[in-house]
């Protein structure tokens, strides 16, 4: 079987916790691909992950380079490039400096890669997922957006810590943007087989709730930057669904037009991820509540996409 080709735009944080997993997992030859003004960094960090293949015992080309040309064919091209947060800020105040870096890496990886699916990790999520398919003009199939597999995440930590159990054994829906006004959907989450309602308090629920729309923002005050373990974790379960073609059910920042009444626009939805990229966007019924809330977002989520094609255009 022909090896998958992963490229990771952006050697940071989340980039190269990215490729170490990648690796480590064996789902594929890893090129990682970062601006010169990094130096050659890049490539050390691609030389030191190779480094462990004999001593994890795991066969993966990895590549540090500057050239797209080295990327060229990739089947997933996951980009991470962008400014992270500092303390104060929030996604949004991102949009800016981001929409222009993740247009210029897009147009590269996608001229050398035609046929990936873009796998959009950087910041604001869903405007940057935006500008990744107006930029590459791939069919929406082949762009998708990593948050919800961290957020869930959050949400599904904070759920066990509350509950004192497992983490595998909780299931747990959430939709919307990236952003603080995200839609956690306690009427899907579970509990090896329960319904969460059942084993915690609506005041603490509520609770966890907040603390998980306000989970990456508690990452930057403690840690002056970014989280970057969980955001490459969740990034890695959507190339794993890819890679290996397993029509995983998870959330994705995926385009809907007809789904849920969006109207064109790439927010977290539950979707089946497959080989192809976005196969299917599953449509869950809302109650009233959570519709308004899942709107609200959307209306948000809206609203940074033009914020970033106004930024784009000026230039
Ligand atoms: C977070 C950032 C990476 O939620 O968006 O931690």
């Amino acid at each position: 079987m022909k090896r998958s080709k992963i490229t990771i735009v952006g050697a940071g944080n989340v980039g190269a916790a990215c490729a170490n997993w990648l690796v480590f997992k064996e789902l594929g030859d890893v090129v990682l691909v970062d601006i010169p003004e990094v130096g050659d960094k890049t490539k050390g960090k691609a030389l030191d992950l190779a480094q462990c293949g004999p001593v994890d015992r795991f066969d993966a080309k990895v590549v540090g380079t500057t050239d797209y040309a080295e990327t060229a064919g990739s089947d997933v091209v996951v980009i991470t490039a962008g400014l992270p947060r500092k303390p104060g800020m929030s996604r949004d105040d991102l949009v800016q400096t981001n929409v222009k870096i993740v247009a210029s890496v897009t147009k590269q990886a996608a001229e050398a890669s035609p046929n990936a699916v873009l796998l959009i990790v950087s910041n604001p999520l869903d405007a940057m997922v935006h500008t990744a398919r107006k930029i590459s003009g791939f069919p929406t199939q082949r762009i998708v957006g990593q948050a919800g597999c961290l957020d869930i995440a959050r949400f599904r930590t904070f759920i066990a810590m509350e509950i004192g159990c497992s983490v595998e054994d909780i299931d747990a829906l959430l939709m919307g943007g990236h952003g603080d006004d995200m839609v956690p959907l306690p009427r899907y989450t579970s509990v090896a087989g329960i319904p969460v309602t059942q084993l915690v308090g609506s005041d603490r629920l509520k609770a966890i709730i907040d603390r998980t729309k306000m989970g990456g923002g508690e990452i930057v005050k403690l840690m002056g930057t970014s989280a970057y373990y969980a955001p490459a974790a969740g990034t890695i379960q959507m190339v794993e669904a890819m890679v290996k073609d397993k029509k995983r059910i998870l959330p994705c920042a995926a385009y809907c037009d007809k789904e849920y009444g969006v109207g064109g626009c790439f927010v977290g939805v539950p979707a089946i991820l497959g080989k192809g990229g976005v196969e299917r966007v599953i449509e869950v019924e809302l109650d009233a509540n959570e519709r308004k809330l899942f709107e609200a977002s959307v209306a948000h989520v809206k609203e940074l996409c033009a914020l970033a094609d106004k930024f784009l255009q000026a230039g």
